[in-house]
């Protein structure tokens, strides 16, 4: 009977341990798979978007100053400047007045085939606007019947805040049987478009855009201009809403300028074969001392602009869309046509043109440097689980705001660190591009406001704080915008009463 307590209590501890071992395990397993459930159901509970929120409390600010930056609440408290101050001229006559009436409306491409689209004034792409540079522009949107409602956003045209059209941070939705107006100064010469920003991913893609060009003061004379939209309507690709090739009478030697615009969420590959051609502008800028070009494909990420133009020769010159049906052909009688070819190489903006100064480069002082990374990763977005997208780590609404104040140089690093490509659309300003993948730009001044960058790439750009407000900054593949790939960048103590989510129907994306 006389056992030492240690080996008796070991006994009875490997005793009880033995029999109670199983019970444990099972206990622990439970336990851990309880723990696993509650955090994934807090991942899902914590990923739904609420109803109603104001995109100033949603993400965390980053100020672009490194690590030390508190995740604070932007909108410098009290300083009280709502982006409804930030507007266009209200008072004057306009030099140039449209009426867009948003409707559905069944449109019908070249083929024969039918549409049920959503247009404005009847047709998709909606009717051309042209203006003169430094016109005071006025657009008086009605909705007549898009349920979900409307807004128009310029998009490149670096509008005041209140005018920038975007549903739930700039206005509220405009719904059937409302009008809005939009008045703004037409400052930038270049190709734009406009189309709405309210549940963006479904109504533009359905045909609620248009083309916007901002003409110089002293026009070329003569010479044939032409806005030619890239859009597909129910998996068809098109050129103006023609999926077939557009025939068109040209004399040889007249100047040819085509303002390429991808509506797309795609991005579209022109070709352009016949005549050596040059690439004027891009994004609505003009390029410095462009040279001529042949067998070149040019590349448009969704939501930019590519001006071409070329002097028409003697014979066929041909525009086409990657391989698809879509086309036009310019020739002497308006008659000649043919396939469409595929070039060798892509123009790359990075090394075109001559170099020119710029206001700042890859050696200014820069206020303010933000990071925004893509990547792809599993987790829950609104309450979905799935890969997600994410910015600099987080899942939507667990992304950055970067926060600037008036003035401010501002250098970004985008890295795209998935396969997807995503053309980064800022609104409100113009980037400077300063690099790619650590080769400085050498062509002219590159200027974009809606980068398409490519898996693996990582572009440094720059661009001058001087347009106040709360201004978005998202993937233009607008389905990427809607699965989360959207933020904001906004100047501090600017701060918005509109709110996203059920209330007033307000849907950006
Ligand atoms: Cu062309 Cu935020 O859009
Ligand atoms: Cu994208």
């Amino acid at each position: 009977m006389l056992r030492t307590a240690p080996t008796s209590w070991t006994c009875d501890h490997e005793r009880v341990l033995r029999r109670l071992g199983p019970r444990i395990a099972a206990f622990a397993g439970a336990a851990l798979l309880v723990g696993v459930l509650l955090v994934l159901t807090k991942a899902w509970y914590d990923s739904r978007l609420p109803g109603t929120y104001s995109v100033m409390s949603y993400g965390y600010a980053d100020y672009g100053g490194g690590a030390a930056a508190p995740h604070a609440g932007h909108g410098g408290a009290g300083q009280g400047l709502s982006v409804t101050d930030l507007h266009g001229p209200k008072a004057g006559p306009p030099d140039a007045r449209f009426e867009l009436t948003a409707l559905s409306a069944t449109i019908r491409l070249a083929s024969g085939r039918a549409v049920e689209a959503l247009t404005f004034n009847g047709t998709s792409p909606g009717p051309e606007l042209r203006v003169t540079q430094g016109d005071l522009v006025e657009v008086n949107l009605v909705n007549e019947d898009i349920e979900q409602g409307v807004t128009i956003h310029w998009h490149g045209v670096d509008v005041p805040n209140a005018e920038d059209g975007v549903a739930g941070v700039t206005q509220d939705a405009v719904i059937p049987g409302e009008r809005y107006t939009y008045r703004f100064r037409a400052e930038q010469v270049g190709t734009f478009w406009y189309h709405t920003h309210q549940v963006s991913s479904k109504e533009v893609r359905r045909g609620l855009f248009g083309p916007l060009v901002i003409e110089p003061r002293e026009l070329p004379a003569g010479g044939l201009d032409m806005t030619i939209a890239a859009h597909t309507f129910d998996g068809i690709p098109t050129l103006n809403a023609d999926d077939t090739v557009q025939r068109r009478a040209v004399r040889p030697g007249t100047p040819v300028r085509l303002r390429l615009i991808d509506t797309d969420s795609a991005e579209q590959r022109f070709t352009l074969s016949g005549a050596p051609f040059r690439v004027l502008a891009i994004d609505g800028t003009d390029l410095t001392e462009p040279t001529p070009l042949e067998n070149t494909a040019l590349v448009v990420g969704a939501g930019g602009r590519m001006d071409v133009a070329f002097t028409m020769p003697a014979g066929l010159v041909q525009l086409s869309l990657g391989e698809t049906s879509a086309g036009v052909a310019f020739s002497p009688d308006g008659e000649a046509f043919a396939l469409a070819i595929v070039p060798g190489t892509d123009f790359d903006p990075l090394t075109y043109g001559r170099a020119a100064t710029t206001p700042f480069g890859a050696a200014s002082e820069y206020d303010r440097r933000f990071e925004l990374t893509i990547t792809r990763k599993p987790g829950f977005f609104d309450g979905s689980p799935g890969l997600q997208w994410a910015i600099n780590g987080g899942i939507y609404p667990d992304v950055p705001v970067f926060v600037v104040e008036e003035g401010d140089l501002v250098e970004v690093t985008i890295a795209n660190d998935t396969k997807a490509v995503h053309p980064m659309h800022l609104h409100g300003h113009h980037v400077l591009v300063l690099s790619r993948d650590g080769k400085a730009a050498s062509g002219s001044p590159w200027w974009s406001d809606t980068l398409n960058v490519q898996p693996g790439e990582r572009y440094v750009v720059a661009f001058r704080a001087d347009n106040p407000g709360i201004w978005m900054d998202h993937c233009h593949n607008l389905g990427h915008a809607a699965e989360g790939l959207t933020m904001h960048v906004a100047y501090a103590g600017v701060t918005t009463p509109f709110r996203v989510g059920d209330v007033q129907h307000n849907e950006p994306e």
